[in-house]
This record gives structure tokens, sequence and C-alpha cells, in this order.
């Protein structure tokens, strides 16, 4: 299968993208071989895998270490990498060294999280040749200018913010646009007047594309999954499953077995004089 590029999401309006987060080599893995488009290192790291309670914490070079355990697998997806909360908002060179972090550590294009108000770091970043994805609606490193985890755009005047925060970043050259957490009606008139591929999460089905948190969708959290989630599995259910498991096997006595042991020739036990054949050690140990 061909990697997926840039250009090949940018002209993929309508046509059902798909995006996950991946933030190691398995997940990552996972993800590619389910044949998502993009893989997005998200900054969510901060709060599905380190156990912060927001994305806040993270900074460009916890991202970059991220985006190169993604990166190292090599996927067909597009890898997006996360640009984490002041990496983008101190200056544009800031924002441009930073952008440029993700991509040596192996990302082929970046998000940032905002509108009108993060133009200049948009144009300098793509001025510098790194494709960036845009992010609004709620932005989740805005949670305490917000007041928390909100849907954004249920009032007029909000609503048409977010459609002229989402014009202004396609037309400044954004390659694809995520909104978050907006109204369905919202994300329509976002996705009819933009020319670039919208990507929701809880914004309903009028958008060009759907992300998920990897840790949510696969139930492989202990936080509440917000209502737009689907969680396709319980992984975090069959990994408790397993784990007891193997503290009860060794508990009893039965792990590991005698084909999950290393033995000695029988001659070698023999001679070391230790403790008779290999074989007769061989068998479960009995509590
Ligand atoms: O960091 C992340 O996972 C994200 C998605 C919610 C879009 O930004």
């Amino acid at each position: 299968m061909a990697r997926t590029t840039v250009p090949s999401v940018r002209a993929r309006k309508g046509s059902g993208l798909t995006m996950i987060t991946a933030y190691d080599a398995p997940s990552a893995r996972a993800v590619d071989a389910a044949g998502a488009d993009m893989i997005l290192v998200g900054d969510s790291v901060a709060m599905v895998v380190l156990g912060y309670d927001d994305t806040l914490a993270v900074t460009i070079d916890d991202m970059a270490h991220h985006t190169a355990a993604v990166a190292r697998t090599k996927p067909n997806a597009l890898i997006v990498g996360d640009m984490p909360w002041l990496s983008y908002h101190v200056n544009s060179e800031d924002a441009v060294r930073n952008a440029a972090k993700l991509v040596r550590a192996g990302a082929q294009a970046v998000k940032l999280e905002g509108g009108v108000k993060r133009l200049p770091a948009v144009h300098a970043i793509l001025d510098a040749e790194i494709p960036v994805m845009g992010h609004v609606g709620l932005t989740p490193q805005s949670v305490h200018a917000f007041g928390g985890y909100k849907v954004q755009g249920k009032e007029l005047d909000a609503a048409k913010a977010i459609v002229d925060d989402a014009v202004a970043l396609a037309e400044a050259g954004c390659f694809a646009i995520v909104l978050e957490c907006v109204p369905d009606g919202v994300a329509r008139m976002v996705t009819d007047a933009v020319p670039v591929p919208t990507i929701g999460i809880g914004a309903g089905r009028h958008v060009d594309g759907q992300v998920l948190v990897f840790h949510d969708l696969l139930g492989f959290t202990d936080r509440t999954p917000p209502k737009f989630v689907r969680q396709y599995a319980d992984l975090g259910g069959a990994a408790i499953d397993a784990l007891s498991r193997f503290v009860a096997d060794v508990q009893a006595g039965s792990f590991p077995s005698s084909d999950e042991t290393y033995h000695l020739a029988d001659g070698v036990a023999d001679a070391l004089g230790l403790y008779g054949s290999a074989a007769e050690h061989a068998e479960p140990i009995s509590s």
C-alpha cells in the first residue's frame, strides 16, 4: 500500500478520512494495520498515557519522543505530530523551531490549536515547508480559558467565530482542519465553507473524516468517555483479566510450566550433581 501524503489527504474532501491517535510503536502498528489514513501523535498522550489531568503538561521534547516511536514503525498512515501548549504561542520563530523538532522526529505534518489568533504561527510554519493541520472548536489547550471541556459554538456569535476561524486557517494553507465538540449544524457550516477536509471529533456526521483517541476507542482508560466516543473493545477489562490469571497461576505454582522453562541436558545436570535429572526437575513447583 502506498504511503499516505499530505496532498492525498487534502484531495480527499468528502471521502470518509480516518485518523486515530497513537503514541508508541505498538499502538502505531495497530492503527496502521487497521488501515487508518492518519496517525495523530496527539498531546492527549498527557492524559491517556502519562496520567495528567489535562494536556498542558507535555512539552515539545515529550511530543518528539512519542512521534519518533511512532515513526520508527514506518506506517503507511500519514504521521501528524501535535504541537503542545506554549510551543507556538510565544513567537513565530519558536513555532517553526518546535514544528521542525516534530518533523525531525518523523512527523510529516503538525497540528496546532486555534484559529485567527494563531495565523502568524501557521504562516511561519507553512513558510518553512511544514504542512499544518488546524484544530478549532473545543481546543483542549484552552481548558482554563473555556472553564472546562465544553461543547463550543452553541450560540450564534460563537458559531460564526468557529466558521471564520476555519475559513482563515484554510485560506492560510492548512491541509485539513480538526473540528472538536461542536454542534453538527456548525460542523456542516464549516465543512461547506472550507475546501479542505474537516476531521470531526464530537462534531457529528457532517464532516469529511473522523478522529478518535486510541485508548477511548479501545476501552483502555479509566476516565468516563465523552458521549461522542464509540468504544469498540474493552482492552482495559481484557488486560485486567489476563494479568489476574498470571497472578493466580504464579500463586498456584502452575507458571512456568516445563515447556516455558529452559532445561539442562540430562548429562550436564547429572554431572553438576545439583539436583538429579533435568526432566525430573522440570515438573511444576507445588506450593
Ligand atoms: O491530542 C489529541 O488527541 C487531539 C484529538 C482529540 C484531535 O488533538
